[in-house]
């Protein structure tokens, strides 16, 4: 099948890493026979800037007739008053989330060669496990108002919301996840001893839903209890479901623990195949060094890997999921090349690293 990419290269590095990456692609895809088509979207900070337009109905029309949205990143200057209340995180990265539900934030974690961990006596070994992580409830869902704003009488709430349907989604693709690493275990992450009404859903389902896979070890821990693992015991980790803001926070953690956002790669899933899933780097766009060929696509080229492999097995293609395997492999060989430099700072060109990867396939 020919795959068809929707490629939002974004803003500042953003377009950089999103070539690179493509420039691997195109190495990688005669080897194993994938055939792609793409267009690209112009949907970025910049571009709202420059038309007004962020993204509307019909944008979200089009990307739907596709299989998968590759994204770079979005976002101006940090303090640009005219980017002010969300307009671009809200107008595009959320509302792609929601509209196309993708309800699974899948983030990796996992330490690769020659990458330094500021957590010590770590090997790679160690630091190799996967957050699954809810992407369309909680406290993410948008309930809540303000009233009597910006006076000494102001209120405010904003509500946790767990549902059976949703949680059950998010823990049945966990357990299938689980089911197909080779330490078959997964650590449901919750604070079901404070959350007790939220928390029992989460906690009832994952029971229930355990007895359908009898093949895969289950543990619970709550929240905090799992930031110090990820610390001090990260080899606890195979597979990890955990609602959405919780997710949020470890998932940094999780980066910073395998090397840092220069390394980190998501996507967002619909498992389901009803609509595109969407993939990319965990970092931003960066613009203090956009333009300069200075950034690192290891990220995007690892989320263009994992875009492969996860959307072969949603749509049942083998070629992709080869495709994404080999390029996963590649970043492994290269990473070595970091050994001793900063992932960000390394004083190698996004050039020479996207070269790098073409010549480790
Ligand atoms: P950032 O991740 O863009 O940059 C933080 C620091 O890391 C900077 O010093 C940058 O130079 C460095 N860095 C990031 N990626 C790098 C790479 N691939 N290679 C080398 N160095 C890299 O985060 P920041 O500065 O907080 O945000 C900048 C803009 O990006 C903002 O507009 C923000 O809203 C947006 N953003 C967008 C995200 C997305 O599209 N998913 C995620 C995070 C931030
Ligand atoms: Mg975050």
């Amino acid at each position: 099948m020919t795959l068809r990419l929707a490629i939002l290269p974004g803003d500042g590095i953003g377009p950089e890493v999103v070539d690179a990456a493509l420039s691997i692609l195109d190495a990688a895809k005669a080897a194993d026979g994938l055939t792609y088509d793409s267009q690209r979207f112009p949907f970025s900070a910049a571009h709202f800037l420059e038309t007004g337009h962020v993204l509307d109905d019909a944008d979200l029309d089009t990307l739907r007739g596709f299989d998968a949205i590759f994204l770079g990143a979005v976002g101006g200057l940090p303090n640009d008053p005219r980017l002010a209340g969300g307009v671009i995180e809200k107008g595009i990265l959320l509302k792609l989330r929601f509209a196309l539900d993708q309800y699974i934030n899948l983030r990796p974690v996992q330490l690769y060669p020659g990458i330094e961990t500021p957590l010590k006596n770590k090997v790679p070994e160690d630091i190799d496990f996967v957050v699954v992580r809810e992407n369309t409830e909680d406290l993410y869902c948008g309930l809540g108002g303000v009233a009597r704003e910006k006076t000494p009488h102001e209120v405010s709430n904003q509500t946790m919301l767990a549902t059976r349907f949703g949680v059950e989604r998010c823990v049945r693709y966990a357990f299938e996840l689980a089911r197909t690493r080779p330490r078959k275990h997964l650590t449901l992450v919750h604070k079901t001893n404070v959350l007790t009404f939220v928390g029992q859903t989460w906690h009832r389902t994952f029971t229930e839903v355990a007895g359908d896979y009898s093949d895969v070890e289950t543990a619970y821990h709550h929240v905090d209890a799992c930031c110090m693992y990820m610390v001090n015991a990260p080899e606890v980790y195979d597979t990890v479901v955990v609602p959405n803001m919780f997710g949020d926070i470890i998932t940094d953690l999780g980066a910073a623990i395998a090397g840092g956002m220069g390394i980190a790669s998501s996507g967002n899933l619909n498992p389901d195949g009803a609509a595109p899933s969407m993939f990319e780097p965990v970092h931003g766009s960066a613009p203090d060094i956009a333009g300069q060929n200075k950034a690192n696509p290891i990220a995007t080229i690892d989320s263009l890997g994992l875009l492969l492999r996860e959307t072969g097995r949603i749509k049942h293609d083998e070629t992709a999921i080869k495709c994404g395997q080999r390029i996963g492999a590649a970043v492994k060989k290269v990473t070595p090349n970091f050994t001793g430099k900063s992932l960000d700072r390394s004083g190698y060109g996004t050039d020479d690293i996207a070269k790098m990867v073409i010549d480790a396939l």
